[in-house]
């Protein structure tokens, strides 16, 4: 007994169940990599629809009659991360924070969306790593 497809089938009927097989793996292929594609593309689409979504900016109700009304807090490092939150925290309650790191257009932002909101709060370009940026960023606070 043989199981071999060439020679128990007609040489004609071998080349036309040949070219089914070959058009039948070129159609799955085809239809394999367009649903690869459509998966890409659905996860692509997802990204990028999260990616439009914008984080709400953070609301917050000053009181300038808070538990550190008039309060000058000065703090190193707040254009991002805990920093950055310390800053909004102490504005919130009254404080006039004066704060410092080396990305300028973070500090600014940071800066003015707490003044928006009713809050104190000024931004200097300082590298703690520099003796002078700090002794600056100290002598310039104690001037406002
Ligand atoms: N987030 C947490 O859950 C967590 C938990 C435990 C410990 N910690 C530690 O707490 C620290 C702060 O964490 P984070 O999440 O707030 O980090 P972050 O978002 O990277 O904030 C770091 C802040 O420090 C500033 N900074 C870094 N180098 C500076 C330099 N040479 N001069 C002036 N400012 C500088 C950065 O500003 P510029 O880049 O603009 O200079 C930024 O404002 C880190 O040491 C972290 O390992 C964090």
């Amino acid at each position: 007994m043989t199981d071999n497809f060439e020679q128990t089938t007609p040489p004609e009927a071998n080349s036309a169940s040949r070219k089914l097989t070959k058009g039948l793996n070129r159609r799955r292929m085809i239809l394999g990599g367009a649903s690869v594609a459509g998966v890409t593309a659905t996860v692509f689409a997802g990204r990028a629809q999260a990616n439009t979504q914008k984080a709400p900016a953070p609301q917050t109700t000053v009181n300038p009659k808070g538990k550190f009304a008039g309060k000058v807090v000065l703090i190193t490092g707040a254009t991002s991360g805990i920093g950055e939150a310390t800053a909004r925290a102490f504005a919130k309650e009254g404080a006039i924070v004066h704060f410092c790191g080396r990305r300028e257009a973070l500090g600014e932002k940071i800066a003015q969306e707490i003044t928006a909101q009713g809050g104190r709060a000024s931004y200097q370009k300082a590298d703690v790593r520099s003796e002078q940026d700090v002794k600056s960023f100290i002598d310039i606070c104690v001037q406002k």
